[in-house]
């Protein structure tokens, strides 16, 4: 048996695949459903104090090699979230609470709601590229860090924070430094790329109806990016701080290359709402197989060992 099975912050995961936030994981049902399945974890969507419809429809929308959003956080709110939360430990496998909020004052209170509710792990969201008027924090340095070491005032569960892509050294050097400070127990990257725009060339016509048809890109053609992302703080930290790779993980394949670069574990999205929840069943089934022709007993072992050429 290859033993698919990854530590983040202290936490013991059956299997280093889970659930990107915002991919069917709003409703009681949906979470219900990842926990069934053969996830790893359990990811909520991002959520903030009050429930949220989120962007007008379409906001959704998949084409060859990817797919665009604007979802706007639709969730069902903090209270809500934080009464389903200790029920999902049932499936016995960890539960992750997405963190979001409109401005710093939200992510505090969502963040004594979710010490009562005791998640395994908590992931704050600085970087939703869907709000209009509301730009992705994570590309803010200083407003990172500020709000970071407030909530590490408030939270008593490990808390780690996903962010956007980043595509200059000196960035990933600056938020690697501003992690460090705030002594962050994991990362999850990439969210989507922000500000994407997919036209029909036949309606001359952009697809998705939100902020004039721009979104989040996702899926395949953003691999490359999320790679580069993972690869970037895993040469800065090594097995310091573990990172949970995102982006373009359709196969085992995927999940291979993003564990080879760095990733201690890997969440999807586009695939899970193209194919459902038995995705991390086949996902397994692959990266199994691909690790057992490899040589290798287990996820953890290639973890990082991707080699650059001399
Ligand atoms: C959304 O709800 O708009 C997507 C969430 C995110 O990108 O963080």
């Amino acid at each position: 048996m290859t033993d698919l099975s990854t530590v983040i912050a202290g936490v013991t995961f059956p299997n280093g695949l889970m659930n990107a936030s915002g991919a069917l994981c709003v409703t009681q049902e949906e979470l219900e459903a990842l926990g069934a399945s053969e996830a790893g974890a359990i990811v909520t969507k991002s959520m903030t104090p009050q429930a949220r419809q989120g962007n007008p429809e379409p906001r959704y929308f998949s084409f060859t090699g990817g797919s665009i959003n604007s979802m706007g956080l639709p969730n069902l709110g903090y209270p809500v979230y934080a009464k389903l939360i200790p029920s999902l430990r049932r499936f016995s496998k960890p539960v992750i609470a997405s963190l979001a909020g409109l401005q710093p004052d939200d992510f505090l209170e969502g963040a004594r709601a979710l010490n009562e509710a005791r998640p395994d792990l908590v992931e704050v969201n600085l970087s939703c590229p869907n709000i209009p008027g509301k730009p992705q924090i994570g590309y803010d340095f200083e407003e990172s860090e500020r709000l970071l070491e407030k909530l590490g005032d408030i939270l008593t569960i490990p808390f780690g924070v996903k962010l956007p892509p980043y595509f200059d050294p000196i960035h990933h050097q600056k938020i690697a430094q501003v992690l460090q400070r705030v002594n962050i127990a994991f990362v999850t990257m990439i969210n989507s790329v922000g500000n994407g725009l997919v036209v029909d060339p036949e309606r001359e016509r952009v697809v998705i109806k939100p902020k004039g048809g721009f979104g989040g890109l996702g899926g395949r053609i953003i691999k490359p990016v999320a790679l580069a992302n993972v690869r970037a703080l895993w040469n800065i930290w090594g097995d310091r701080i573990p990172i949970i790779g995102t982006g373009g993980v359709e196969n085992g394949v995927d999940v291979f290359e993003h564990i080879l670069c760095g990733a201690s574990a890997v969440q999807v999205g586009t695939v899970l709402v193209e194919e459902g929840c038995r995705v991390f069943a086949r996902l397994a089934r692959e990266l199994a197989e691909i690790l057992i022709r490899k040589g290798y007993g287990s996820l953890m072992a290639c973890r990082g060992k991707l080699q650059e050429m001399s």
